[in-house]
């Protein structure tokens, strides 16, 4: 049987460095050959991350945002029109309304659209595919997802997508792998797809269980073009949502789309639970929430003496580390007995 690692299972061994400022790095990356971005990070597309405001921050600070579906076709085109200039992706399903939703997306400005299902190996995703790219052609950029194996990532490709999202149950409010026994550690499932020839054409985008710009550094050296985001980036005044509670004690919910609270809300129904709703403390803007992850991953860079992520991809070597190391790597002096 195979053995996989996750985020905190490893860790990258510091290499000589020339690198005298932050400042030096470049984090510029592609989603294809017209769109370039400044930053690695995509918004994730759920209700309690996505909408307008968020997808135009991502955008200022050089990532991108994708509109979430979990609304009517006429809504989601509103939210997507209300992005004017910003560069923007939304996302749509495999059955139902999708073509219809996609072509009025498109119609409001969309730039990308994103295929957004929980198991993208799967016929229905072949099926989409195909009528999206005989509909809208070759041009238009088709992220698609989520899948966890490098057999998932290229059939994707095969099958037309420009970008594929690479994670199955790691995500913070996932339940998919209590539910079904099913998934792989993210980081496992970027280094699996990382060895496909496909990588580095094709756009991996590592997606669920980021919890720090550590994991990002990380997912970027196993591979990843981008991360996506959900609990880091919720929370947020740019979140969709309430503020709860006062003074220091101010929340905002974040759940998974396949939760019972999202699904009762927006099908009025539940099928397989397989995710949690929860909340998390409210945060302020995410514009500081970006800048210090965008910090984390220059100096991330840094410690690996790359300048660039495709240099850092080749540069970087990973060490699989004990629970005693994992115990050393975290913060540990409340744990100390005196
Ligand atoms: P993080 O860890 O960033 O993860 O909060 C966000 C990612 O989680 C996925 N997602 C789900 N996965 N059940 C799942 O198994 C769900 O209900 C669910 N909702 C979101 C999604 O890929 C997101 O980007």
């Amino acid at each position: 049987m195979k053995t996989s690692v996750s985020f905190d299972d490893v860790l990258l061994v510091p290499k000589y460095s020339e690198i005298f400022s932050r400042k030096e790095i470049d984090l510029t990356t592609r989603l294809d050959h017209t769109m370039k971005f400044s930053l690695p990070i995509i918004s994730s597309p759920m209700d309690t991350v996505t909408e307008t405001d968020m997808a135009k921050t991502m955008f200022s600070h050089g990532g991108l945002g994708v509109i979430h579906r979990y609304n009517s076709i006429k809504e989601q085109s509103f939210l997507v029109s209300q992005c004017e200039d910003a560069v923007v992706a939304a996302a749509i399903g495999v059955s139902g309304d999708y073509l219809d939703r996609a072509r009025s997306l498109l119609d409001n400005g969309a730039d990308i659209l994103c295929v957004d299902i929980a198991h993208g190996h799967h016929a229905l995703m072949r099926h989409a595919l195909a009528v999206l790219r005989n509909t809208f052609g070759p041009d238009v950029h088709i992220m698609a997802g989520n899948v966890a194996t490098k057999d998932g990532y290229e059939a994707l490709v095969e099958w037309g997508a420009s970008s594929v999202r690479v994670g199955i149950g790691g995500g913070s409010i996932c339940s998919t792998r209590i539910q079904t026994g099913h998934g792989v550690p993210t980081l496992q499932s970027i280094i699996d797809c990382a060895t496909s020839e496909f990588a580095g054409d094709i756009p991996i985008i590592a997606d669920g269980g980021i919890k720090n710009s550590g994991d990002i550094v990380k997912a970027l050296a196993a591979g990843a073009d981008f991360v996506m985001l959900g609990s880091l980036l919720a929370g947020t005044t740019e979140s969709p949502g309430e503020i709860h509670g006062f003074g220091d004690e101010k929340y905002k919910v974040y759940r998974g789309m396949a939760s019972k609270d999202a699904q009762m809300e927006w099908r009025g129904h539940t099928s397989s639970e397989e995710g949690v709703s929860s909340t998390v403390p409210f945060k302020g803007s995410v514009s500081n929430v970006i800048k210090s992850l965008e910090t984390g991953i220059r100096s991330g860079l840094s410690y690996s003496g790359a300048s660039s992520i495709s240099q850092f991809q080749s540069l970087s070597t990973f060490i699989q580390q004990t629970s005693a190391g994992s115990k050393e790597s975290n913060t540990h002096i409340l744990d100390r007995s005196l």
